[in-house]
This record gives C-alpha cells, structure tokens and sequence, in this order.
C-alpha cells in the first residue's frame, strides 16, 4: 500500500512539473536563449536580435535621436511621426523605439569601441522615447541595400512598451522610392504596427519621412488591455 502511494504522489509531481514549465514567456535576463515554446507566447511571439537593444542602452533616453551616421557618407533622413495605441487615435507616450540599420554601403559596420554584443546590428544604432504626445524623431541617414542583393534598403525597429514585459519587433522601415520594394515584396510585408512602407519628401537636402506606428497592430498575443 505504501508503496502504491509513494507511486501516486511521483507521478503527480511529474506531471506538475512539466504543467508547471509550459507557457513561462518571461525572459528577463537576454543573455538566456529563449525556447520555442517561451517564444510562441510572449507578446509579439519572439525575435531574433531585438533583444540587443538592452546592449549599452542610455539610462536618459529623449524623444529625438541623433544617430551616428548622422555625421557620415550618405543622404540625410528624419524619420518623424506619432505612437498610437492599438485604436490607432491615443498617442502612447513612454514607448521605447530601438533601430539600428546599414551605413551607406548597405553594411552593418562596426565601429572601433562599440560594444562586441550588438556588434551585428553595426553602429548605426540608437533608441528614441516617446514624449508625452506620442511623438519622435530619428535624424539619420538613408540606409543603403546589401550589396549584391535584391533586399529593399530597411531600417530594423524594435519596440519596448512601458506594460509589456518583453520588446517585439514591428515591420521594417523600408523606402516607397526603392527599386526593390516590387509589388511581391509589398505582399510579404506583415504590417505589424501599421504599414512600414515611408514615403519621403525632400526638403533642402534632408529627406523627411512621416510615419506613424500603431502599437500592437497585427501583434500577436498582444493584450490591449495590458
Ligand atoms: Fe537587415
């Protein structure tokens, strides 16, 4: 009998620890890969790299942004517009947007001193906070396409919501104008957080794109009520 029930209680345990391991979707410390089941469940349902925006992160981060290629080789770009929540009409302040992206020749290049952990997304790389209108700005340059590859130019986006315990990418910044952005690739486009497709106006040299972001547009496990 004793024995039956020391049986009955293994089992049991057993059970509950796999019940108990399935569906932790938090991940807290970026230096511990992330599971495929963790992934399937966390907002946004997980992203490669976007995790290195945590990588020499100010403490102090404003609404406008500088980038380092600011300075550089290439055609000058302000990317400007509104956060919005999910209904599209709240301007979310708070939010934090990571980008990183190509330098003028389409690499990700590194720089002497940057940090070896971010050291793929190249040093053309910072962060913008939202201000209490919802409002951004990026002055940068007009990223170039991989060399010898038919990719549209892009500027990758990662995005951390001040209630939402795990960043999560949205589309891609990608250019109306670019020869590669043919009517196949427009298709494939997910259009999480709204459209990334920037059309630019030239002002005195600068190349100014509008763009709003929708939080939690086309977002999986996205919780409005978060
Ligand atoms: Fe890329």
């Amino acid at each position: 009998m004793i024995t039956r029930i020391i049986y009955v209680i293994l089992v049991f345990t057993i059970l509950l620890a796999f019940v108990g391991c399935n569906g932790q979707a938090k991940n807290n410390n970026p230096s511990v890969p992330i599971t495929p089941t963790e992934k399937s469940t966390l907002v946004g349902g997980g992203c490669d790299g976007c995790e290195l925006m945590y990588v020499g992160m100010p403490t102090d981060i404003f609404s406008v942004d500088t980038s380092s290629g600011w300075n550089e080789i290439g055609k000058k770009l302000l990317v400007k517009g509104t956060v919005f929540k999910l209904d599209g009409k709240t301007p979310a302040p708070n939010v934090i947007i990571y980008y990183w992206q190509t330098d003028d020749n389409g690499y990700y290049s590194p720089k002497d001193g940057m940090d070896e952990k971010a050291i793929r997304h190249g040093h053309i790389r910072g962060w913008v906070k939202t201000d209490k209108n919802g409002k951004y700005a990026i002055y940068t340059i007009k990223p170039a396409p991989y060399p010898n590859e038919d990719i549209p130019a892009h500027i990758h986006i990662s995005i951390k919501e001040p209630n939402i315990p795990n960043e999560y990418y949205i589309d891609e910044f990608v250019f109306d104008d670019d020869k590669f952005l043919n009517a196949e690739k427009r298709k494939t486009m997910e259009n999480r957080g709204g459209s990334g497709i920037l059309s630019i106006q030239n002002s005195d040299g600068l190349q100014i794109a509008k763009h709003n972001i929708i939080l939690g547009f086309n977002i999986p496990n996205y919780l409005e009520k978060i």
